[in-house]
């Protein structure tokens, strides 16, 4: 995915632009550029790498002008290069476009428009659009806004992708265009200015007047006004929505990183998820987004739990506690086999698919397929504006709050929460008593403080990260529920530090994972005091046989595994339910401080962005 800004006002439109791209910069970091308006010509300013070379480039070869778009990249068509960065040009060299999403008939519009005489600088989808909406434009009779839109209107429908774009035109010097398909786009309203971007974080620190708009809409924004319409040519409804939280809670505030400061988060956004949603007096949950009534929830006879990297780690996560709460027989599937392998769904089956962002391109293609078999289908989502959270047929919001270190923290924890909550809920309905619901509720209402208990094990785990940081592989392992969380801790710690890493349920180890046993590779037990316990010690002692290094997770008040381990991590002791919420915070805190050790850069990891909106 790549991050858009735009901005059209009587202000200097870079420093908005600058600092917009540098909040997206979670979306895509690997080229970047701005074009900008200075009421003669269009400026372009382009440049490889972060937002920052970015910055160097313009202080170099400054700009201003009170009209500008601008892009953040995360390549899929071309590679990172200069060219490839985006705003990309038409043939006439005055239209400036910028794009996020995939164009994916662009090969053969590429070969159309040659023929016609066009010529290409750079190896994206995105040049195709250029050069489409510039011809049109071209062929034009008039030269004024409605004739721009109309021009957008045509290339779009030549166009088969996802898109969320925004134009400008030296020729029609008072107007930025925007439309969006499968891409998300957000107008911000302000006093005589608006603004474009991918995501409200580009845009709250300027207001919080925003309109969310919808698959095949375009939007004209002008200083003083704007105006939505379709792709098709009619105009649009559209809804001004309040955004609620704040520019400050998208800074990183006294942390160094968005992703400690997420991690910290947790005891909050655990508490946000439970908040109101907790009834003493019944004895159960209420989920009221599920719209779904209890005589409906009573025929659910299996879930399928749909969802890709950590959401598909927190619904393994969320398998073996509906199933242990509720009896309910749960399925995962990821979401990209999901949408395509045609899995039987009954009547009786409840899909959920699980986003933080609500934007991911294969869980949203899932909801979709879903859907068009006529399954009821819910959303677990934090980005309450996102598509996900917007088609699904209801679902339950996290409250987490923005998420913008890449490596997911607390909407993995969220996620596990809204997972016991719905254990909760749909035990109550079949075999849990009042009394047994009432003690699941106390147990839930400790859990933020156990959080922010666990947390305080930071500087122990910093200390043990640093002993471990230039080992050169690790292998993660747990049984039970604390196998999602072995999966998710080797996806932590790979994902920041490069560092080979992979799970296992602990009893496959002497099914050939036991071969990668060396001095050299630390092995991580999630070893809880619980049922299986004594199980995970044979497996540690396996290792140990081979002179392994390993560091435990335990439960306060062990002392077994500190006479066998090398290291062992102690989180507060909870029913085995609710123990992922906790045994995963050292993982996240352990591939956080060797992250950081290896110098590595946290919150952007090579290769990666936030939230993967294309195939
Ligand atoms: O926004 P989503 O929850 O749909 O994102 C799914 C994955 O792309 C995401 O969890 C990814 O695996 C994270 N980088 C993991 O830290």
């Amino acid at each position: 995915m790549c991050g858009i800004v735009a901005y059209i006002g009587h202000s200097n439109a870079l420093p908005v632009l600058m600092d917009g791209l540098r909040r997206l910069e979670y979306r895509g970091y690997d080229s970047a550029g701005v074009a900008i308006f200075d009421g003669g010509q269009i400026h372009l300013r382009k440049s490889v790498g972060r937002i920052a070379n970015l910055a160097e480039e313009i202080e170099r070869n400054p700009v201003s002008g009170s009209i500008g778009i601008s892009h953040t990249r995360w390549a899929t068509h071309g590679a990172v290069t200069r060219e490839n960065a985006h705003p990309h040009t038409d043939k006439s060299g005055r239209l400036h476009l910028v794009h996020n999403g995939v164009i994916e008939n662009y090969q053969i519009l590429r070969d159309q428009l040659i023929e016609r005489g066009h010529v290409f600088h750079s190896q994206t989808d995105t040049e195709v659009l250029a050069h489409l909406v510039g011809e049109a434009f071209d062929r034009a009779t008039s030269r004024n806004v409605a004739s721009l839109v109309e021009a957008l209107r045509q290339a779009l429908r030549q166009v088969v992708g996802t898109y969320g774009i925004s134009v400008v035109h030296a020729d029609v010097a008072d107007v930025i265009i925007g439309a969006r398909r499968g891409s998300p786009l957000v107008l911000g309203i302000g006093k005589n200015e608006h603004f474009l971007a991918s995501d409200v974080s580009a845009i709250v620190a300027y207001t919080r007047d925003v309109v969310y708009l919808n698959d095949y809409e375009i939007i004209a924004l002008q200083a003083e006004g704007f105006e939505i319409t379709t792709v098709s040519g009619n105009g649009a409804d559209y809804q001004v929505s309040k955004v609620e939280y704040s520019a400050d809670s998208v800074d990183k505030g006294h942390y160094p990183h968005y992703m400690l400061k997420e991690i910290h988060e947790q005891p909050n956004s655990v508490r946000d998820a439970l908040r109101g949603r907790l009834c003493l007096e019944e004895a159960t949950a209420k989920l009221g987004g599920l719209n779904m009534s209890n005589a409906d929830l009573r025929s659910v006879d299996r879930i399928v739990l749909v969802g890709c990297g950590t959401a598909f780690h927190a619904a393994l996560a969320g398998e073996y506690l509906i199933e242990s709460l509720a009896h309910i027989p749960v399925e995962c599937e990821f979401a990209s086999e999901f949408r395509y392998r045609n899995i039987p769904l009954d009547r009786d089956t409840l899909v959920f698919v699980v986003s933080q962002s609500g934007e991911t391109a294969d869980t949203l293609a899932a909801l979709r397929e879903s859907q068009r078999k006529g399954h009821r289908t819910l959303g677990i989502c934090n980005n309450v504006a996102s598509t996900i959270a917007r088609e699904s047929d209801g679902g339950v919001y996290m409250h987490a709050g923005p998420e913008i270190g890449v490596a997911a923290t607390k909407s993995f924890t969220s996620q596990l929460t809204i997972f016991a909550l719905l254990g909760l809920l749909l035990g109550r309905i079949r075999h849990l008593s009042h009394g047994e619901g009432l003690e699941i509720i106390a147990s839930m209402e400790k859990l933020p403080d156990l959080v922010a208990r666990t947390l305080l094990l930071d500087a122990q785990i910093a200390a043990i990260a640093k002993k471990y940081a230039h080992s050169k592989s690790f292998l993660f392992m747990g049984r039970q529920a604390q196998f999602p969380i072995a999966l998710e801790g080797a996806l932590k710690l790979k994902e920041i530090s490069y560092i080979s890493s992979s799970g296992y349920p602990s009893a496959e180890l002497k099914h050939g994972v036991i071969a990668l046993i060396t001095e050299e590779a630390p092995s991580i037990f999630i070893a809880p005091r619980d049922a299986v316990f004594e199980k995970n010690i044979s497996n540690i002692e396996e290792v140990k046989a081979r002179k392994g290094p390993v560091i435990a997770i335990g439960t306060e008040g062990d002392t077994a595994l500190a006479k066998i381990c090398d290291d062992v991590i102690l989180i507060p002791d909870c029913p085995h339910y609710l123990t992922p919420i906790l045994s995963v915070i050292p993982l996240q805190l352990l591939s956080y401080h060797i992250a950081v050790e290896l110098g590595c850069d946290v919150d952007k990891p090579r290769n990666l962005a936030k939230s993967v909106t294309v195939e």
